[in-house]
């Protein structure tokens, strides 16, 4: 079977938008594919060295979030990268070959160090995020890597890594695909796109309540002031949610009922917010089942970090024996 590998940075709960961008895509690569899925922990320290003290619980509330959203850790390796220590030596060993220059002119480089201007960004361990990245990667051998668009220049950047390995020893390292996830951004409850740092969310783990709540106040089509002035579904953030969650008559009703004022904002939301919460129930229904049994997520976490370190260990010394080390 082929192999697919991703990760994630835990960075705190996660929210329809990764739900339906990220793990939407691994769900339906996990039934194909011998997939691994991981917890970047050591990647978070590159950005968030300072404080640490929720690191742990982030990483596990990830996991959580994972396996609510439906990924089978019977069918996934679902493990954490500070548990395969191999993803370091092999970090160390890449850190050997890589020329700076392809850090330095790296785009997202440059970008975060302007976006995040709290801390000194100006560390080893930041310039070399890729390089611990292509190790994440190659050593698994994966044929795809399911990313966003902005992890492109790492993808890219781990195949030449992976080139130039296996032209200064010999070819061990097959060049991983990107498998781009289609789903379009969504927005948030304040029209922007929907991200942890807007505050503007809605979490996996929100309650029911919550999210009707999130809903009830989320912003429509702005011309719309008035219940009897029409409104364009076009630019409405809810009528987007409808695309995505309601059943087709119901999308249709909407685009029709909102144009003629036929139907008014708190109906169109609390029939958004139905759709909705029928989706994330069994989401709900596996999290308290997840609580109710202390030491499962350990479990499967244990399990899988030894799954992939049996692999990745495979790799590490195939890339020695090529260093001669
Ligand atoms: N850089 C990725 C992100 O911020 C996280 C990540 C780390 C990753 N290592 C990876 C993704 C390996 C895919 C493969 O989203």
């Amino acid at each position: 079977r082929k192999r697919v590998l991703s990760g994630m940075q835990p960075s705190g709960l996660l929210h329809l938008g990764n739900w339906l961008g990220a793990l939407e895509n691994w769900k339906v690569l996990q039934a194909d594919y011998d997939c691994f899925f991981f917890v970047a922990d050591w990647h978070a320290l590159s950005t968030n060295y300072e404080n640490t003290s929720r690191l742990r619980e982030f990483s596990r509330e990830l996991i959580i979030d994972w396996l609510a959203a439906g990924i089978d850790p019977a069918r996934a390796t679902v493990f954490v990268q500070s548990r395969v220590p191999d993803h370091a030596i092999l970090h160390l060993l890449f850190s050997m070959i890589i020329p700076i220059s392809w850090l330095e002119r790296n785009p997202t480089y440059k970008e975060k160090q302007e976006e995040i201007k709290e801390r000194d960004l100006a560390t080893y361990g930041f310039l070399g995020y890729p390089v611990l990245q292509a190790a994440d990667i190659l050593i698994y051998k994966p044929d795809f890597v399911p990313v966003g668009k902005d992890q492109l220049p790492h993808l890219e950047l781990t195949r030449e890594l992976a080139r130039r390995f296996n032209s200064l020893y010999r070819p061990v390292f097959p060049e991983p695909m990107e498998h781009l996830t289609k789903f379009p951004k969504v927005a948030g409850t304040d029209g922007r796109k929907m991200s942890k740092s807007y505050g503007n969310t809605i979490n996996l783990s929100d309650p029911e309540p919550v999210v009707r709540q999130k809903l009830k106040t989320m912003v429509t089509d702005p011309a719309r002031v008035r219940r009897t002035d029409p409104g364009n579904p076009d630019v409405c953030p809810v009528y987007d949610f409808h695309k995505i969650f309601s059943p087709l008559p119901v999308i249709e009703q909407i685009d029709r009922e909102c144009r003629t004022a036929a139907i008014g904002c708190i109906d169109c939301k609390k029939l958004v917010a139905d759709a909705i919460v029928g989706r994330m129930q069994p989401m709900w229904d596996a999290r308290a089942e997840l609580m109710n049994k202390p030491g499962q997520v350990e479990e499967i976490v244990a399990e899988g970090s030894q799954r992939a370190a049996t692999v990745a260990h495979r790799t590490l010394t195939e890339v020695q024996e090529a260093m001669n080390i």
